[in-house]
């Protein structure tokens, strides 16, 4: 099936639609996690499903996925085709875990940041009690009671 001129959007249309900078748009495609096509005049022009494609990865980035990780997540979808709903299911099915992994990480933030959470700082009276002496520095730098997913490098 042809597509039709309004089924392609200009650069700023997406921009304004997505929700991204315009170059963010542009390293994004030489990235190769979205495509554009060009005009005779050598203008962009996207699909109009690359939203959901950028709406992926600002989710994805959101939850710490790395560009590298997206851009593996993206190249499963197929290509010459926009992907259809089941492909995306495929690709929220790989994701569950790390939700889940996330998930959990934020709630024992959320219930742990009143107390020591083992970053070394012993302000706190229970830090006696729970890193008396900074104990937990022999377990690297970082904060040793905060879950993993938290403590990794941004
Ligand atoms: S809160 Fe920093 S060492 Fe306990």
């Amino acid at each position: 099936m042809a597509l039709q001129t309004r089924d392609l959007l200009a650069v700023g249309q997406v921009a304004e639609r997505s929700g991204f900078a315009t170059s963010a748009l542009r390293f994004y495609e030489r990235m190769g996690l979205i495509e554009a096509t060009r005009t005779s005049a050598g203008q962009r022009r996207y699909q109009r499903n690359v939203l959901r494609r950028l709406a992926f990865i600002r989710a994805a980035r959101n939850v710490g996925l790395s560009l590298d990780e997206v851009g593996d997540a993206l190249s499963a979808l197929p290509g010459g085709r926009p992907p259809s709903r089941a492909d995306w299911e495929r690709l929220s099915r790989s994701w569950k875990g790390r939700l889940d992994e996330q998930i959990r990480a934020l709630t024992a933030l959320r219930d742990g940041l009143d107390s020591c959470i083992g970053c070394g700082c012993l302000s706190l009276k229970n830090c006696g009690i729970q890193n008396p002496e900074d104990v937990v520095a022999s377990r690297g730098p970082g904060a040793a009671y905060l879950p993993g997913p938290l403590r990794r490098p941004s």
